[in-house]
């Protein structure tokens, strides 16, 4: 399959909106807002298919040491394909490019991460730093996702 994953443009936005929000209002997933996908829109990937966004996927940087994958959502007719993989490899290949050893993720799909090296955590492990944006969930204080982190050194040894 050669879908590639690309950095997103600002025309992908509306799209990666309405593929994210699908997932999240089946509670798989963070609801994004429209203003919180165009003010950090560099943080994203996404997989184009016959000029139709299929899939995103965003890394955050959070700290000199430490960086999140979030909004990783692949449409449900290409799910099953690779693209996801695909996705969160490139994720972690920009990690790695900007000089960050560890990235973390909070998810409900803690499976998928696993397959792809990720090991589960205990959320107080991670830093304070990153409760930032949790302020705003609609589930704080009570998350009931899971914490996976990723070493990239460690990775690179497999
Ligand atoms: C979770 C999701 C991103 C996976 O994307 P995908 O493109 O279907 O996954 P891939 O085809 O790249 O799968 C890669 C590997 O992970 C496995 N995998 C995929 N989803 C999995 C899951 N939910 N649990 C466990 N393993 C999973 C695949 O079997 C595959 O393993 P294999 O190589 O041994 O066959 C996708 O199903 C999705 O968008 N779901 C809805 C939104 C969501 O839940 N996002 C997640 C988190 S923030």
């Amino acid at each position: 399959m050669a879908k590639s994953v690309e950095k997103a443009g600002i025309g992908d936005v509306p799209e990666m909106h309405r593929l994210i929000n699908i997932f999240a209002d089946r509670g798989e997933m963070l609801a994004r807002s429209l203003s919180e996908i165009y003010e950090n829109v560099r943080d994203y990937v996404v997989v184009r298919e016959g000029g139709r966004v299929v899939a995103c996927a965003a890394l955050h940087v959070n700290w000199s040491d430490l960086a999140e994958i979030r909004s990783v959502a692949v449409a449900e007719d290409k799910q099953g394909q690779g693209v996801g993989e695909k996705m969160i490899k490139a994720c972690l290949k920009d990690a790695d490019k900007l000089g960050i050893p560890t990235v973390f993720c909070l998810t409900y799909k803690p499976g998928f991460f696993e397959k792809l090296g990720f090991s589960k955590v205990d959320k107080m492990e991670l830093p304070q730093k990153i409760w930032n944006e949790c302020y705003r969930c609609s589930k704080f204080p009570n998350c009931d996702e899971v914490a996976l982190i990723c070493r990239l050194d460690s990775l690179a040894k497999k």
